[in-house]
């Protein structure tokens, strides 16, 4: 297809903040098919310590630079998300593909100008949904599209743990902090409920599209009682089945998270572990053609490193993105927006009526 077929994409990360350090910049150098050739960060005292740490072959401080450089094919936009589409727009604009974190952006319209931009374009805009790469979930979701038939209904969990710190303390690799990295102005973190709902509902909502397709409207409750939120959000999807979306913030227990999805001729159940775990998720699908269980191993769990490898095979080979696209990143902005809309006028909402930010 492309003079790239034969060679690794050459990836630069913007951002060398936690999740770059935690999962971006490994997953570069344990891929197959790409190779971390640029490192980008405004915040020279991270930048230094985290480049020391990778050896990527440029380490840059400005952006624009790191964009003009033409042996660059793609980024990966690793930064806050208020600066998601902005930077995504400018990596576009200079010809590199896009692999941006999740949530997309933070209001519809600035999703609806990079869907557009991507389009026009003809890159590849992947956002970072890295449970989509977890063999297991994606053995589920197939098994779902061709071994359960007509779907009535799913149920799709994320509860985060409070001890979740501790949990991902004792796996992560130690963390450079910069004394003043770029963030945006005031404190959007500070807003709890916006930020699980762009931060971490972005996860389950994008699973549950990914198993089930397009959703069409929600409507949702909130319960916030000593410092935790629970969200259940009731859903249609577009082929007229139904759904129960629950973000919790957070359980006293582990990390909780996983899926039930009833078809007319099988069921499929699973269980997500926390994420740094790099843990395939417990699947077990059922189908009535042979009575019998299927319980795939998914051996290789490190789905940072296989959504890198996702994004370089479609730019090398035209392949469909497994990854979702620009338009996936717009239509989980849009539910997030709906999800949000819902709550504050007691009714449901369709996802094609709403506009503005979460
Ligand atoms: N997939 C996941 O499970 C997962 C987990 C954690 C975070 N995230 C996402 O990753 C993103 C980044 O999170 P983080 O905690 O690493 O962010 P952060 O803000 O702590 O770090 C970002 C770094 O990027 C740098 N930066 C920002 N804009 C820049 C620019 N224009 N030019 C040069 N440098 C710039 C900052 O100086 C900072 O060091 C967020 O969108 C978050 O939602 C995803």
């Amino acid at each position: 297809m492309t003079d790239l077929q034969d060679r690794r994409v050459r990836v630069g990360v913007l951002g060398a903040g936690p999740i770059a350090q935690a999962a971006h910049l490994e997953a570069c150098r344990k891929a197959a098919n790409a190779e971390l050739y640029a490192l980008c960060d405004a915040a020279e005292d991270v930048l230094e310590a985290v480049a020391a740490a990778h050896q990527p072959r440029v380490t840059l401080a400005d952006y624009d630079r790191m964009l003009a450089d033409p042996h660059l094919d793609a980024v990966i936009v690793a930064i806050a998300d208020q600066f998601h589409v902005p930077m995504a727009l400018k990596a576009i604009g200079a010809g590199k593909h896009v692999l941006v974190e999740k949530p997309m952006g933070v209001n519809v319209e600035e999703c609806e100008a990079l869907v557009s931009a991507v389009a026009e374009s003809g890159l590849v805009l992947q956002v970072g949904t890295m449970r989509r790469f977890d063999p297991n979930i994606a053995y589920a979701r197939d098994f779902i599209a061709e071994r359960i038939g007509d779907v009535l209904a799913m149920r799709v969990w994320y509860c985060d743990s409070t001890y979740r710190h501790q949990m991902t303390d004792a796996v992560q690799p130690l963390v450079h902090a910069a004394n003043a990295p770029l963030r945006p102005e005031g404190n959007p973190k500070g807003d709890r409920r916006r930020y699980y709902l762009l931060g971490h509902a972005s996860h389950l909502v994008d699973l549950a599209q990914f198993l089930c397709g397009q959703i069409v409207s929600v409507r949702t409750q909130l319960v916030e009682k000593y410092g935790a939120f629970t969200w259940f959000v009731s859903t249609e999807f577009a082929d007229g089945s139904i759904g129960h979306l629950d973000l919790t913030m957070s359980v006293r227990m582990d990390w909780f998270e996983g899926f039930h999805v009833y078809g007319e001729h099988g069921s499929v159940v699973a269980r997500a572990f926390q994420p740094w775990y790099l843990r395939s998720a417990e699947i077990e699908c059922f189908s009535t053609a042979d009575g019998g269980y299927h319980r795939p191993l998914g051996a290789d769990g490190h789905f940072f490193r296989r959504q890198v490898e996702g994004f370089a095979h479609t730019i090398l080979t035209g392949a469909a993105q497994a990854g979702a696209d620009a338009r996936e990143g717009l239509a989980v902005v849009r539910t997030l927006v709906a999800i949000d809309r819902s709550l504050s006028t007691g009714h449901t909402v369709k996802l094609a009526d709403v506009a503005g930010a979460v």
